[in-house]
């Protein structure tokens, strides 16, 4: 089995659009006996919240309904996943604290947008303080992100 976790600051915009895309990707593929996925945040801002409405308003457009509750990245997480994918620098580099001095734990991190194919920018923007269209945005760049993401993984 191979775990993948995706990892922004809230837990309830990005990562969790994230996981979602991923794992409808996951089960399109008829993976799910082979890869599973979860999201967290670095914060505890919103720990058992469900995701944005916005985000799940964004995913419902496309026949995606997300049901992941917020919670917070653990050092536990760094050991059990094999690929730790986060949304921005910021997001990165709290996790590279997190994991220390362990190389085990500091290979398994990545950006998202590592694996995009239009980059552009290596962050996925936060759209929690923008409108309707920053959270489009993400699904798509998640979308994109995910399906080159699913071949490494794969
Ligand atoms: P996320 O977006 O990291 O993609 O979940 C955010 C959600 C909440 C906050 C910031 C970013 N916040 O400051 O509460």
């Amino acid at each position: 089995m191979k775990r993948v976790l995706f990892v922004c600051l809230g837990n309830i915009c990005r990562s969790p659009q994230a996981e979602g895309v991923f794992a409808q990707l996951v089960r399109e593929a008829q993976l799910d006996d082979a890869i599973v996925c979860d999201s967290a945040g670095t914060s505890d801002y919103h720990i058992g919240e469900l995701a944005d409405p916005r985000t799940r308003a964004a995913s419902l457009r496309h026949d995606l309904a997300l049901t992941h509750r917020a919670r917070q990245v653990t050092v536990d997480d760094l050991d059990h996943f094999d690929w730790v994918i986060a949304m921005d620098q910021h997001n990165l580099a709290h996790l590279q604290h997190m994991a220390g001095r362990s190389q085990a734990r500091l290979r398994k991190l990545r950006l998202l947008r590592e694996f995009d194919p239009d980059p552009g920018d290596l962050a996925v923007p936060d759209p929690y303080g923008g409108g309707a269209d920053g959270f489009e945005r993400v699904y798509q760049i998640c979308l994109r992100s995910c399906r080159a993401l699913l071949a490494e993984v794969a």
